[in-house]
């Protein structure tokens, strides 16, 4: 596994909207690992493919209950709010309080291609919301009510 550079901040790619996967092949399911092993090694709960330089539609996230690679995930059904303080790996320095939908449904292909659907609540829908939001080439910072040093 390989540990894939971050891009930070104002890199141009991390606006940009990610083009939808065509097919999990055997390199996208090798990226998709390399992507959850950057994650653990800077200690993150997500990372979306944008903030690894690919311009891809993949999220992959563990918030503690075990790794998830989702290809193309598509977020609906949004109900109740939370109101918490996030970051980003590619924003070192600054958190912000962000409103998320406390309860979603993600409709995706998982690391093999398989398609999966579930409900996310609490922490885990915040953080599928802050990724495929990365997706759309939008950062927490334009969300956040406030933003402020770390
Ligand atoms: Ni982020």
């Amino acid at each position: 596994m390989a540990q894939l550079p971050i891009k930070k901040g104002t890199d141009g790619i991390l606006r940009q909207r990610a083009k939808p996967v065509p097919k999990v092949t055997k390199k996208i399911n090798k990226l998709l690992k390399d992507m959850l092993h950057t994650m653990y090694s800077a200690q993150g709960v997500g990372l979306a493919a944008p903030q690894v330089g690919k311009n891809l539609r993949l999220v992959v996230v563990d918030v503690g209950e075990g790794p998830l690679c989702l290809v193309n995930p598509v977020l609906d059904q949004f109900e109740g709010t939370q109101l918490d303080q996030e970051g980003c790996l590619s924003l070192p320095g600054v958190v912000g309080d962000v409103r998320r939908a406390a309860k979603v449904r993600v409709e995706a292909l998982d690391e093999n291609g398989k398609p999966v659907r579930f409900i996310a609540e609490g922490l885990l829908a915040r953080c599928l919301q802050h990724e495929v939001d990365h997706l759309d080439g939008i950062l927490f910072i334009d969300r956040a009510i406030k933003v402020r040093e770390a």
